[in-house]
């Protein structure tokens, strides 16, 4: 979810509604404002089913409160409907939730809440819990509740009865805040929200209560004692989160990877080598690494796949990639002698999260590869290699996978060299070859619209396959998470040798397959699986550095991309599958900036 609050010399609804906007990709499927009224003695509430834009519609226009807070969602306790939207009202306090409170219903039991509550919500129990601990001064009420709250929890607060103030506190559950002269005082899930007035904020500390006036932001812990809040600066503008002309936020992202790549690669690349001096990292966190293991969710864990294969290939260094939310519960088989790597674009994924908290027990070996500056994750990790993507609000993600792909290239060489398994000579060239591939991706762009021609064959695919072997491999499972998180079209990823031990069964007259051929090494043995489903009826588009294909037996439509070394094709390839989802998605109609269930930043387990 997103939240925000306000409170400032100027109306808040619109400053609100726009920060929402930009939060949408933390979730979008109900949304909601409150806002004083009455000098005060009344809490305004206006929210709905549906996006931002659904609840635009329905408030006023003439609206002039100058203190708000708003929250779009991702439901995690409730369906989605307009009750269950936040924010939530018992007795004085409205507040809005990012998070879980996970013994609501402990709670209801012990403040007699049954048959009090409108909502299925467990924030509606927060707010009750506040509320019953109210007696007019709002930071005891949330000190008195904070402690009887498990789970995570970022919450924006408004008392009835003290206008021109919001209150917040958090556990886990990311909020970030800054006051300006200008406007006044802001709090978000983060930056984004309000980026167009302040590029410096502060992240807010754990525990720690917030009170916001427009003079400015006061900050305590819970015993009451005043902290100063610790100013960080980004350097983004608010440009780089604007379509740019673009349809979509997702196509300007997937066009934005050559500037993307360069900004991550190039800083880290003195004579040919990886140098992370400006990063801080020094040699010695690789010296003597046995192992490595890396962790994270979604399309930062495929990052890591294709990381894993490379490393453990080119370098002998094994390499165990883990789903962050199954790390946190097996038993851990790492020591001071394993890098661990956490991946994540946001830094602020819980799980991912949690799961560096549990590896630094193990091991001080912690490197993170995160794209937001400042994030959770990037804060509490041993070192940090920041990729340099920009923001990427589309909530599929595209040039945030390619960074982390080549951030993960850059430790492996810096793995490779420091551990002897690889010589400079070796490193140099395979450098030189990646410092080339942002200019190799404008040429993959270029086929923009012949990939787009394809994704008219997939609109009314029921299933799609995407098959290959070695790093091809592990490029597949993006390419069929891309497809199945835009597109809907179910799709898996397969190794292309075990297609036929068992999925094979499925596949039928025109069932697309996306074969990708780039390993010399299995090359023959790739076209010898697509020859085999194409035999079944599969509608096969093949992805290789061949110029062309001459038998036109082994796929339905070729495409070229540039010849490049077989560890570096993955960055061209993906970019051929991101366009085939991106316009997949389009042509079924769906909107592939905010696909339906998903939210990019996911800070709940
Ligand atoms: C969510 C998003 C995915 C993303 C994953 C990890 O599930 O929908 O696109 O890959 O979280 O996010 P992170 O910010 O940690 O990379």
């Amino acid at each position: 979810c997103g939240i925000i609050g306000f409170t400032g010399h100027k109306p808040a609804q619109d400053i609100l509604l726009d920060g929402l906007q930009r939060l949408e990709y933390r979730g979008y499927d109900s949304a909601g404002i409150a806002f004083f009224k009455d000098n005060g003695n009344h809490i305004s509430i206006r929210k709905t089913a549906g996006k931002v834009n659904d609840l635009r519609a329905i408030c006023d226009d003439e609206n002039n409160s100058v203190t708000g807070i708003g929250h779009t969602r991702w439901a995690t306790h409730g369906g989605v409907t307009n009750a269950n939207a936040h924010p939530h009202k018992f007795g004085d306090v409205t507040l809005l939730h990012n998070g879980i409170i996970e013994n609501y219903h402990e709670l209801i039991k012990k403040y007699d809440l049954k048959g009090k509550l409108k909502s299925d919500t467990d924030t509606e129990v927060a707010a009750a819990v506040i509320s019953l601990n109210y007696s007019g001064d709002p930071k005891a009420a949330i000190r008195a509740a904070v402690k009887e709250l498990k789970g995570s929890f970022a919450f924006c607060i408004m008392f009835k009865g003290h206008p021109g103030e919001v209150y917040a506190v958090r556990n886990v559950s990311p909020l970030v805040a800054a006051h300006t002269d200008g406007e006044g005082s802001f709090i978000a899930s983060d930056l984004t929200a309000f980026i167009e007035f302040s590029n410096s904020y502060f992240v807010v500390p754990e525990y720690h209560i917030l009170t916001l006036k427009d003079e400015g932001i006061t900050l305590e812990d819970l015993e009451g004692k005043t902290v100063e809040p610790e100013y960080l600066t980004v350097d983004w503008d608010v440009s780089t989160a604007q379509k740019d002309g673009y349809p979509h936020y997702m196509i300007k992202e997937i066009h934005e990877q050559p500037r993307a790549l360069a900004d991550t690669i190039n800083p880290r690349v003195k004579d040919l080598l990886p140098n992370f001096e400006d990063d801080n990292i020094p040699d010695s966190l690789f010296e003597g690494v046995h192992d490595i293991t890396v962790i994270a969710c979604g399309t930062a864990m495929y990052a890591g796949n294709v990381g894993r294969t490379l490393i453990q290939n080119k370098f002998g260094i094994p390499v165990t990639v883990a789903i962050a939310s199954e790390f946190r519960y097996e038993r851990p088989t790492i020591d001071e002698n394993t890098l661990v790597i956490v991946v994540s674009q946001s830094g602020e994924t819980i799980d991912t999260l949690e799961a560096l908290r549990l590896a630094k027990k193990y091991t001080q070996r912690t490197l993170a590869i995160v794209n937001v500056k400042g994030s959770t994750i990037a804060r509490e990790s041993g070192h940090v290699l920041y990729t340099h993507a920009g923001p990427e609000i589309a909530v599929a993600s595209t040039k945030a996978y390619s960074v982390q792909v080549a951030a993960m290239y850059l430790v492996g060489c810096k793995l490779g060299l420091v551990t002897g398994k690889a010589s400079e000579s070796e490193i140099r060239e395979f450098i030189s070859g990646l410092k080339n591939v942002p200019s190799m991706i404008e040429e993959v762009l270029k086929l923009e619209e012949k990939i787009s021609v394809q994704a008219n064959r997939m609109v009314n695919a029921e299933d799609a396959f995407f098959i290959g072997r070695g790093l091809d491999y592990t490029l597949s499972m993006e390419g069929a998470l891309k497809l199945k998180e835009i597109s809907y079209i179910h799709a898996e990823a397969y190794a292309a040798g075990e297609l036929k031990h068992g999925t094979i069964s499925l596949i039928t007259e025109g069932t697309p397959v996306i074969a990708i051929a780039t390993q010399q090494s299995v090359y023959s043995k790739v076209v010898s699986n697509i020859r085999e489903v194409k035999a079944r009826g599969a509608y096969v588009i093949l992805i290789s550095k061949d110029k062309e294909i001459t038998d036109n037996t082994v796929c339905d439509v070729h495409v070229s991309i540039p010849e490049v070394i077989d560890e570096l094709s993955v960055f061209e390839s993906v970019v051929v599958l991101q366009i085939l989802a991106y316009y997949t998605s389009v042509g079924k109609g769906n909107d592939p900036d905010q696909p339906r269930n998903l939210a990019k930043s996911v800070t709940v387990e």
